[in-house]
């Protein structure tokens, strides 16, 4: 532990200002126009990749951005850790929300405000440091490779095609990622499990033109209304989902499983404070970690229709639209939530509209096992760094990979999240602490230890 202290605070200077700069690049993968930025993180990474003593570094080519692969093999008779990250992030609007520009990093109060700077380039990136710590150190116990992609903020779509395709080359013991959260740096947890996503968007059309609302209002139905209504209408008085089949596939939690889960520390006045909210809202019979870790929701991510530019406009739309996402828990599958959706979707449309529903992106959930020597690991590493047990909870958010590395190369995978909920991720003034970067820089190489010491 001394020597990986001590070069951290050899460094320290170093280790912030390259990670600003990795934070400079607006990476957005949603937004074509950002696109030769991506391309030039993906040169960044593979750079700082191999002035770590990465070999092989290389820029895949996909069809969309390309992957970042880099590996140091110090014996092939060690274990292999995977390390995955990704280097795109979310668009940073609505712009004129950030306190400071989402592109020029900035530390207020030891947090450093940026796009990207938890989720998850901050993150990653304490991989890449970590990994250059141990070879300068000499201290690297076991193989490594990286893998960091740009597009999982829009799906990864082409990730399973490259993961099938190089099954040798990814060839790992285990998957080791930080895209996760933590209860909070006094709580140290790590997650067990992630949710899965069915995303897709609706579509209701009424009249083939927009109507004057005065002449044809109370005749025609309305598209924003019928949409709201349909809406309305997916959760019952106990924020069920009425969607018929929704639950078939739900594996419930054992009590002792729940249990454990409500176990975890939690101040719900403090929760309500944080969001500046009366009431929390859920399905009845559920905790709050049981309804964003083990239970599947649904949730409407935007919608939009008629007239919303400045003044009014009496106007009966001809459409109104919305975006509507699932997040789905061990044994659903995206496959069929999404055609589930889609069937009753069309079902419950009124014979005075056309609905057309368009599936976007999915992705499987997954839960980690806590018996392997990799998840011992884990907690071997960060009782060691934090001087406090992990606390395994429930993650509500997806990170598709994580089940496609096990269907494809049957490697499961460790969460070792070092983000916070507040941090704000895809919202205005994300931040990082630069606490728990340097923190995660120096938990990282404990893990390696214990992995190779524990395989
Ligand atoms: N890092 C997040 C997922 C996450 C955040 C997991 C916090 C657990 C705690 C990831 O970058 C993300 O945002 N994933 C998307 C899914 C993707 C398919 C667009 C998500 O969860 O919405
Ligand atoms: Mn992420
Ligand atoms: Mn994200």
């Amino acid at each position: 532990m001394q020597h990986i202290k001590q070069y951290v605070e050899q460094n320290r200077q170093r280790l912030l200002d390259e990670l600003f700069d990795l934070l400079r690049l607006a990476s957005v993968s949603a937004d074509p126009q950002y696109k030769p930025e991506v391309l030039k993180t993906a040169d960044y990474v593979a750079a700082k990749l191999r002035e770590a003593g990465a070999d092989n570094v290389e820029i895949c080519q996909t069809a969309g951005y390309p992957i970042v692969y880099g590996e140091k093999i110090i014996d092939p008779s060690k274990p292999t850790v995977l390390v995955y990250g990704h280097y795109d992030v979310q668009p940073p609007d609505p712009l004129e929300l950030w306190h400071t520009p989402p592109f020029e990093p900035t530390v207020r109060d030891g947090k450093i405000y940026a796009r990207g700077a938890c989720d998850d380039k901050g993150q990653f990136y304490m991989h890449v440091k970590a990994f250059e710590l141990m070879m300068q150190t000499d201290t690297l116990p076991c193989n490594i490779k990286f893998m960091i992609e740009g597009e999982e903020e829009v799906g990864s779509a082409n990730l399973g095609i490259f993961v099938k395709a190089n099954k040798e080359k990814l060839k790992a013991d285990v998957v080791l990622i930080s895209d996760t959260s933590m209860i909070s740096m006094e709580h140290p947890s790590l997650e067990t499990g992630l949710r899965g996503l069915s995303y897709l968007e609706v579509e209701v059309i009424g009249p083939n033109r927009d109507l004057h609302s005065g002449v044809y209002g109370g005749a025609v139905a309305n598209p924003i209304t019928i949409l709201a209504q349909m809406i309305a209408s997916l959760h019952d008085e106990n924020n069920h989902i009425t969607i018929p089949g929704f639950y078939n596939d739900v594996i419930p939690l054992t009590q002792d499983e729940r249990d454990a889960l409500n176990s975890a520390p939690y101040d719900e006045a403090e929760y309500k404070k944080d969001l500046d909210i009366a009431e929390l809202w859920g399905e009845k019979g559920y905790s709050t970690f049981e309804r964003t870790g083990t239970r599947p929701t649904l949730e409407v991510n935007g919608i939009w229709g008629g007239y919303i530019g400045e003044g009014a406009k009496t106007v009966l739309p001809s459409k109104a639209n919305a975006k509507i996402s699932m997040r789905l828990v061990p044994n659903q599958t995206s496959e069929a939530i999404t055609k589930l959706f889609t069937d009753h979707f069309l079902s419950i449309a009124p014979p005075s509209v056309k609905v057309k529903v368009t599936p976007h992106h999915g992705g499987e959930p997954a839960v980690t096992p806590t018996d392997s020597v990799a998840y011992k690991a884990a907690q071997k590493a960060i009782a060691e760094s934090f001087g406090k047990e992990p606390i395994p909870t429930r993650g509500g958010g997806s990170i598709p990979i994580v089940a496609l590395f096990e269907a494809e190369l049957g490697i499961k995978t460790v969460l070792m999240g070092f983000g916070l909920d507040s941090d704000a991720l895809h919202s205005p003034n994300e931040k990082y602490d630069i606490y728990n970067y340097y923190k995660g820089i120096e938990t990282i190489p404990l893990f390696h230890k214990y992995f190779a010491e524990l395989s």
